[in-house]
């Protein structure tokens, strides 16, 4: 017995009068989510500015922000949205978790204030499908209420042991699904996992080379994220959906977040959040691909055209295969060229 929906249902709108489910996910560059306070006046003031240099703006209502400071945060939210022009930048917000004393008001306050503006809700500590039915029922009330135009999409964070046990769930439990990112702090706190840090590596958790003959043992420091960033691009990309890596909590150790967020992009995420003005650059270099590989990646389609048969470049082997992995990169380029001038006359796609 199946409990899931015909495939008919799953694309209909979940009430009278919501706008239709998308059936694939608009194409937009997404390299960094960019976290915004709203409470905070000044913050909120530059705004406008960082619309210009990022892909995606957030207004934070959940973690961060101090209990008595949530309704003004939500506030904040609704006029940050009310007074700016977003353009092709994205505006987002992640509310209060489903059983917190919050969410339901961040939900019910948004949706109508700003939802014809609002892009996506990222939703925390989600641990199963059943989250995310619920918030896309709710959702559909409120849109067909409202008079929403176009559907609101929603994105988990993946931040909880039984969260990640039921990640390819979530990623499948309905059209509005836009994508997830890792939490590695909640999720490390669930895990019970014994370390202090938001994100990144940690200097105990590696291998130890053998012994030989006295020589000293060099110790190689592993990635802790590898398993959960692997199984949620699996989920995510199984069902067209997107993955990213999350927050990186030392902002004063610039290398370290760029070394995390390239593990992330090169396993398949687009993006990570901005916590802290100097992680968009990181971000933006980290999520656009190099000059080089858009070279070599350009090389291989052109020496392919209908993408099919065997050619050597440079010694290498390219084959059906590897035009798949050219066009990833090259697509990429496309995408990004579309947002960034600088990088799309370098790339020349
Ligand atoms: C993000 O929300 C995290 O818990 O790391
Ligand atoms: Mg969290």
């Amino acid at each position: 017995m199946t409990t899931s929906r015909t495939p008919a249902k799953f694309y209909a709108p979940l009430a009278i009068g919501a706008p239709a489910p998308l059936r694939a996910l608009p194409v937009r560059l997404e390299r960094m989510i960019h976290f915004v306070p709203p409470q905070n006046d000044k913050l909120r003031g530059r705004v406008g500015e960082m619309i210009k240099q990022v892909d995606v703006v957030l207004g934070n209502l959940e973690d961060a922000i101090p209990m008595e400071q949530k309704e003004a945060a939500r506030a904040g939210f609704i006029k940050m949205a009310a007074e700016n022009d977003f353009g092709h930048t994205g505006l987002w917000t992640r509310i209060n978790c489903l059983n917190s004393p919050w969410g339901l008001d961040d939900i019910l306050e948004i949706v109508p204030a700003a939802g014809n503006k609002l892009d996506v809700i990222m939703l925390p500590k989600v641990e199963g499908a059943w989250d995310i039915h619920y918030l896309d029922q709710l959702l559909a009330q409120l849109e067909a209420k409202h008079k929403i135009t176009k559907p609101i999409l929603i994105h988990a964070i993946l931040e909880t042991a039984e969260g990640v046990k039921n990640v390819a769930e979530i990623a499948g439990a309905s059209p509005r699904m836009h994508g997830m990112s890792l939490g590695p702090a909640d999720l490390a706190a669930s895990r019970g996992m014994k370390t202090t840090r938001v994100g990144g590596g940690h200097p105990s958790y590696g291998v130890l080379a053998d012994a030989t003959d006295g020589a000293p043992r060099s110790f190689y420091q592993q990635d802790l994220w590898h398993y959960t960033v692997a199984k949620m691009v699996d989920a995510c990309q199984s069902y067209g959906i997107k993955a990213f890596y999350g927050p990186f909590g030392d902002f004063s150790d610039a290398a370290a977040c760029e070394a995390q967020f390239r593990n992330a992009f090169l396993m398949g995420c687009v993006g990570a959040w901005s916590l802290h003005p100097s992680q968009v650059e990181i971000a933006k270099n980290v999520f656009s691909p190099e000059p080089s590989e858009v070279a070599f990646a350009k090389r291989i389609l052109s020496a392919m055209p209908d993408g099919t048969g065997a050619v050597m470049i440079d010694g290498k082997m390219q084959d059906d295969a590897t035009w798949k992995l050219a066009k990833v990169i090259v697509d990429l380029a496309k995408l990004v060229s579309t947002k960034d001038a600088a990088r799309a006359a370098i790339y020349g796609v």
